[in-house]
């Protein structure tokens, strides 16, 4: 017996077809007209879109950064993904400093035990001795293809020049591809003392610290030496016209480069949320920056001319009102883990979040939820409002992400023999975004009050429904490794 998909319209990259679609077991064995329902059960999908389960390819779950522990795991985060139709995601395991890159892949292997939905690493270089440039090519027997290489923030995870080149052409080598954070991290370095020293200690001033410009130089400097080295190259979280414009020169070189936004960057300003008054603009920390109105245009302009392939969500939230609780003790006697532990402790109990930077915006920790928002804001803002086809929301939001990152045609499509991984979309709901009805462990969100039409109403993984409306049907351990396979296309 199978799963049969009745009624509904199928949205890929390429097609939109009025069809059913046969589930058997994890996959999908038949895509037709009038499929014979007899022996199988049917979800009724008429007057709604079937498409591929999302795939975010950029998230930072249970990620120790800024001082603190990011809230959402793979046990939170992933539940919260999937209510907003996000069925994979691949998070960035980072190489401790001293160790090895198999010492990070065995640290994320523990955090991502309660898996709910299926998920891969990317594997984040921040100490490249000899012996773990020899690593790098293991990596691809452990189903990690993708390298991480931060271009910002200094004595954190910071490279040099002579880390990006050695290992883009490893990487090239080995069919892998590298990924930065495109930031010049030494220019950050000088210009935040100095906001300081000022008395410019207010959120807004983390922009001034970050300004468009060491993207678009850093950009440029990643985007030459994938040049030079034939090495892919996908730069993250692209927010401004600078870098957009590295990118475009690139890739009119013929050069190997791609590149992504995150959707905090098509609906938030600098000037209106980060500037916002008293401590409020904390909440929209992330580097780089929110940006320009003027920049929004820029990056809707590259979803639709190519030269970005994908959107993400940089998905690496923290409470805004953190640090309740007896959390000092808990840090004296644990370090910075086991925060989930401590939280369900006393009802009040928080690990410490954006508080941390009151006074000094250069101790914030950086980022934001938006996991579970990503469809959502994407079809309301891209497809709603004209600026996008469906058939594009699919490509950027789930099947380029897949091609780029070594999944497909198993993840990012539905075609006969890929994983059942089905949103069952209906585009007539709804929404009011809301912390209050959020999946996400947070204390705010982004999109406060943003009407979307238009959500999951039944989402599946490998044909097992996982959520039904508001009911969340998956469970701890479901969701598995996606291994992934090198020499994926430049797109
Ligand atoms: O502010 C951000 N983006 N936080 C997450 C880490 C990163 O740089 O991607
Ligand atoms: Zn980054
Ligand atoms: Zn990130």
């Amino acid at each position: 017996m199978g799963t049969l998909f009745k009624g509904g319209t199928v949205i890929t990259a390429s097609e939109t077809i009025e069809a059913d679609v046969l589930v058997e077991g994890e996959i999908v064995t038949l895509i037709g007209r009038n499929i014979n329902a007899k022996g199988h059960e049917v979800v009724n999908c008429k007057g709604k879109y079937l498409i591929p389960g999302g795939i975010d390819v950029h998230t930072h779950l249970d990620l120790a950064f800024g001082g603190t522990v990011a809230n959402d795991d793979f046990n939170t985060g992933h539940r919260a993904a999937a209510f907003g139709g996000t069925t994979s995601h691949i998070d960035f395991v980072i190489q401790p400093k001293g160790g090895s890159l198999h010492d990070g892949l065995k640290a994320w292997r523990e955090k991502a035990k309660p898996a709910q939905i299926d998920y891969g690493f990317h594997l984040a270089i921040t100490d490249l001795r000899d012996e773990v440039m020899a690593e790098i090519p293991t990596l691809l027997d452990e189903g990690v293809t993708s390298l991480k290489l931060f271009m910002a923030y200094k004595n954190v995870f910071q490279i040099d020049d002579a880390t990006l080149f050695k290992t883009m052409r490893t990487a090239a080598a080995n069919g892998m591809i590298v990924m930065v954070h495109a930031e010049n991290g030494d220019v950050e370095a000088t210009l935040t003392p100095s906001l300081l020293a000022e008395g410019k200690t207010d959120p807004i001033y983390h922009a001034h610290s970050r300004p468009p410009e060491i993207e678009g130089e850093a950009t440029n400097r990643a985007v030459v030496m994938a040049g030079m080295t034939g090495c892919s190259l996908y730069v993250v979280h692209m927010t401004c016209e600078p870098s957009i414009a590295a990118l475009r020169r690139g890739r009119a070189l013929g050069y190997p480069v791609m590149g992504e936004s995150c959707t905090q960057y098509f609906f938030l300003t600098a000037e209106k949320h980060l500037g916002a008054p008293g401590f409020e603009g904390a909440k929209f920390v992330c580097s780089p920056p929110i940006r320009t109105v003027h920049d929004q245009g820029v990056l809707w302009g590259a979803v639709k001319d190519g030269t970005l392939q994908a959107v993400s969500t940089d998905h690496c939230n923290f409470w805004f009102e953190g640090g309740k609780g007896p959390w000092k003790e808990w840090l004296d006697k644990h370090g910075n883990k086991d925060w989930e532990k401590f939280e369900a402790k006393a009802p009040g109990n928080r690990r410490p979040g954006k508080e941390l930077g009151k006074g000094n915006f250069a101790k914030i920790p950086n980022g934001m939820p938006g996991l579970e928002e990503r469809m959502m804001v994407m079809w309301e803002a891209g497809v709603n409002q004209g600026r996008i086809s469906a058939n594009r929301f699919v490509e950027l939001l789930c099947t380029n992400p897949a091609k780029i990152f070594g999944m497909y045609p198993k993840k990012g499509t539905i075609s006969v023999g890929s994983d059942a991984d089905i949103v069952v979309w209906d585009p007539k709901a709804k929404h009011t975004l809301s912390v209050k009805n959020t999946h996400m462990r947070t204390d705010y969100i982004v999109y406060e009050g943003m009407k979307v039409r238009g959500k999951p109403s039944m989402v599946f993984l490998r044909g097992k429904k996982i959520v039904d409306g508001d009911q969340w049907l998956g469970a701890n351990g479901e969701g598995k490794f996606i291994h992934r396979k090198p020499k994926a296309p430049v797109l």
